[in-house]
């Protein structure tokens, strides 16, 4: 589906406590595979194409603005403070001021449900577009009603009303087709309902779901459409509903990668991957890995088991990363990772090359076919093509005294020996050789052989004469 094009400004209720959660932080800012609600909501509106997101908080505020100035969203947004908390009307009111001069769709929703696809938003938006009606609420059927609003539809199946769980009769609390609390609203036409709305109800709240009924009452058209699957809905209010609704992203995300992408998971329960992941072709996941992040990998890869990838990385086609963590890192073509590496962030990886175990890279440039295969920790380091860094280098960038850390850089086919210590800034031409054991603390020329240790000396009989013989 192509994005909206007509003008539609989304809302996101997010003022609540979230009391149930037991959390010092608000509902929100909890990471549901990856993200965290709020930046997971933001994004899907943002791709269906809305203009603008007005943001309602309330219980730590402050903690949501600065989390949203670090992440800094593409989609324009603004914060609308909601003190003291009066309900679900009295949040949506906080925005009415900065609506002044906007018509078009208002897309209202909760800081609760994350799953929402943006196929749903637009599907959402276009509907209530197309049928001209004023108020579109989002429902759908559960098994199981919990505390949710009931939808009440009359004989002929119109929407009458929404009824919260605490106010219903029996016969209401019979009914599975419940509210999503995800709305689609003409603005202006419903201001007046909206600023009308009252709290004689048990809670003395104002409630968003008496803006049905008032649309009703004033004879507006008044429409439902009903989500498919309950789950994409699934409020979170607890922590047991927050594990369920990563589940949901894990299945939903794993079904499609199998089913569209062609990548073999051979244990969709063991393999969480944010949906936002790529992976091509032919690509194996094996089990106990996550994968999250803007993450994309090629095709013919094998990735775990007991992978962690995270962040901004890249990885060509036909490597593999096994028992190991990648973290923002650009790893090239048929690469070979693990077991027990640690590419750390701000590595740019050539193709071919070997990262073995007990390796740690940070902020490394490494050439094609380069092995860094054993036990070492490589830093700061540039390394050429066709080079091999022997097992046990270790580049010393960092100066504890002046906490400062410098650079290595080390050329086209160089070796370094086993257990030999590069102190930076140290530079190794190409073709160079340093000797196994050696600490090179002054730059070895290209072709050069650098031996850095002492002169191993024998001494003859020397057994012997410690045993007095
Ligand atoms: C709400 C709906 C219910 C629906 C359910 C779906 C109302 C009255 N009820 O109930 O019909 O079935 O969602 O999940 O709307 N919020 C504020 N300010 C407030 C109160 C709430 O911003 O003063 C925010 C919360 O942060 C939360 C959202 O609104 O993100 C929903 O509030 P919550 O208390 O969870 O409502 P429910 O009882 O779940
Ligand atoms: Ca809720």
């Amino acid at each position: 589906m192509s994005k909206l094009d007509f003008p539609v400004r989304a809302v996101i209720l997010a003022a609540g406590q979230g009391k149930r959660m037991k959390s010092s932080k608000p509902k929100v800012l909890h990471e549901v595979l990856g993200s965290t609600i709020i930046e997971r909501l933001i994004a899907s509106v943002g791709t269906a194409g809305v203009e603008h997101a007005h943001l309602v908080i309330g219980h730590g505020a402050e903690q949501v603005e600065s989390y949203l100035e670090s992440r800094k969203p593409d989609l324009p947004y603004s914060t609308h403070l909601q003190e003291p908390q009066l309900g679900t009307g009295h949040a949506l009111m906080q925005v009415v001021p900065a609506l002044s001069g906007f018509k078009g769709c208002l897309f209202v929703t909760v800081g609760d449900e994350p799953l929402l696809r943006t196929e749903t938003i637009e599907e959402l938006c276009r509907q209530h577009k197309e049928s001209g009606s004023v108020v579109t609420v989002l429902s759908t059927i559960v098994p199981d009603a919990k505390n949710y609003g009931r939808i009440v539809r009359d004989g002929a199946g119109n929407v009458v009303k929404i009824v919260e769980d605490r106010e219903a009769c029996d016969a209401e609390k019979a009914i599975h087709e419940i509210n999503s609390a995800i709305y689609c609203f003409s603005w202006p036409e419903i201001e007046e309902g909206l600023t009308g709305l009252k709290n004689d109800n048990n809670q003395k709240e104002y409630y968003l779901t008496d803006l049905v009924f008032w649309a009703r009452e004033k004879g507006l058209k008044l429409s439902a459409m009903i989500a498919e699957d309950y789950r994409e809905v699934a409020g979170i209010n607890s922590r047991l509903e927050l594990s369920e609704v990563w589940r949901h992203l894990r299945d939903r995300t794993n079904t499609r990668l199998a089913l569209e992408s062609g990548v073999t998971i051979v244990d969709p329960a063991s393999t969480w991957i944010a949906p936002e992941v790529r992976i091509g072709q032919d690509s194996v996941v094996y089990p106990n890995t996550t994968i999250t992040g803007d993450v994309e990998i090629g095709p013919d890869c094998v990735i775990g088991p007991g992978a962690v990838i995270r962040g901004k990385v890249r990885i060509g086609g036909g490597s593999s990363v096994i028992q190991s963590v990648v973290l923002d890192s650009v790893l090239g073509a048929n690469c070979k990772v693990g077991p027990f590496a640690h590419v750390r962030e701000g590595n740019d990886v050539g193709d071919g090359v070997r990262v073995g175990n007990f390796v740690e890279l940070k902020k490394c440039t490494i050439g094609n076919k380069t092995n860094v295969s054993h036990l070492s920790y490589v830093g700061d380091t540039k390394i050429g093509s066709h080079a091999n860094i022997g097992a046990g280098t270790i580049t010393a960038n960092y100066d504890h005294l002046t906490k400062t850390k410098s650079s290595t850089v080390i050329g086209d086919g160089a070796s370094t020996g086993s257990n030999s210590v590069i102190v930076a800034p140290v530079e190794i031409g190409d073709e160079a050789v340093v000797a196994a054991g050696s600490v090179v603390t002054r730059p070895v020329p290209s072709g050069a052989l650098a031996v850095g240790r002492a002169r191993q000396e024998n001494k003859l009989g020397w057994s012997d004469r410690r045993k007095g013989k």
